[in-house]
């Protein structure tokens, strides 16, 4: 059996964090694609992650390109590339400029791999999954949005950084945009088993709640230059594993949803079943009063930045 063809859209801080734990996880073998002025650095890292592969002993040859016939027949992509925001510009600005790299990456995979599965990163992500599922054609269960698996991860981090357990015992999903207006389902997150709601106190819950909400921007402070990429890396490739592993995960994901929860024709975090048909399911579920009024509006943020697309 052929190793399966994983291609990086973007070698920035993100897509190095993936080629690494793509590698380590054995998932195929990898490109890392960037712009030709970029070339080099990604050629670099491609070279270093290949030198640190005799340390674990894991096989996987990993590539750096700027040529998109290199990526002819992947099986999957994850799309990162796109430029941050600088100072002094607006997010119009920023969504101008991503739209048309995105616009531009849409129409080369279609090219290269029209039958791959793609995981969207690129901020604004809701705008950036719907650009590229308008501009590619590509079926709706192969384009999806990371933005969920890692809103849940970090609700589950501090979550488990409050109670003091183990991480691993924190169950929780976070639906809605990948924004301020996220939506944690608290009332259905436990801790191994036990509910969250009957461990942590309401005011505790809110700030951690809160936190979450915020947590990008927490650590784009903390930087001061440049916006969080291990946790980003290591959900995206979760989403990728389940799809080249047909492990049928179920984990948040930014969805194409048509009547489900409701909501007709948007990219929107959603439980979503990941499996070698890519998104098989959107597992839908009732929600509380309140859980729908929260998703309403996470759902106008989302409608809002999608209009901003003219797509
Ligand atoms: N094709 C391929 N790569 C491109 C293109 C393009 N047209 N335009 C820019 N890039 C590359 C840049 O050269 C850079 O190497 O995308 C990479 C982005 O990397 P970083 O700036 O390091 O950004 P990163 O931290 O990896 O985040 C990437 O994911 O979470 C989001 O907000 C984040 O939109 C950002 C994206």
């Amino acid at each position: 059996m052929s190793r399966a063809k994983i291609s990086l859209i973007g070698g920035g801080q993100i897509g190095g964090n993936l080629a690494l734990l793509a590698a380590q996880k054995e998932l195929g073998d990898i490109k890392i694609f960037d712009i030709p002025n970029a070339e080099g650095m990604v050629k670099g890292k491609a070279l270093d992650i290949m030198q640190l592969r005799p340390h674990d002993g894991f096989d996987a040859d990993i590539t750096g390109t700027s040529d998109w016939n290199d990526l002819k027949g992947s099986d999957v992509f994850i799309v990162t590339a796109g430029i941050p925001r600088k100072p002094g510009m607006n997010r119009e600005d920023l969504l101008d400029i991503n739209l048309g790299i995105m616009k531009d990456v849409a129409s080369n995979i279609k090219k290269v791999a029209p039958n791959s599965f793609v995981i969207i990163v690129s901020n604004p992500l809701d705008a950036m999954v719907y650009a590229f599922y308008k501009t590619s054609g590509f079926k709706k269960n192969m384009v999806v949005g990371m933005a969920g698996a890692l809103d849940s991860a970090r609700f589950r981090a501090f979550i488990a950084m409050e109670v003091g357990c183990s991480v691993q015992d924190v169950t929780c999903m976070v639906l809605g945009g990948h924004g301020d207006t996220m939506v944690p389902i608290t009332r259905l997150g436990t801790i191994g088993g036990v509910p969250i709601e009957t461990l942590v106190p309401p005011d505790r819950l809110e700030v951690i709640v809160n936190r979450t909400r915020f947590a990008g921007g927490e650590i784009v402070k903390l930087f001061g230059n440049g916006s969080a990429f291990y946790a980003p890396a290591q959900s995206a490739i979760e989403m990728a594993e389940s799809f080249l592993r047909d492990k049928k995960r179920v984990i948040p994901c930014a969805s194409l949803c048509e009547g489900e929860f409701g909501i007709e024709g948007y990219f929107i975090g959603v439980p979503s079943l990941i499996g070698k048909g890519g998104v098989e399911k959107i597992l839908e579920f009732e929600l509380s009063n309140n859980e729908k009024s929260a998703l309403n509006s996470t759902l106008d943020a989302v409608k809002q930045t999608v209009k901003e697309t003219k797509l």
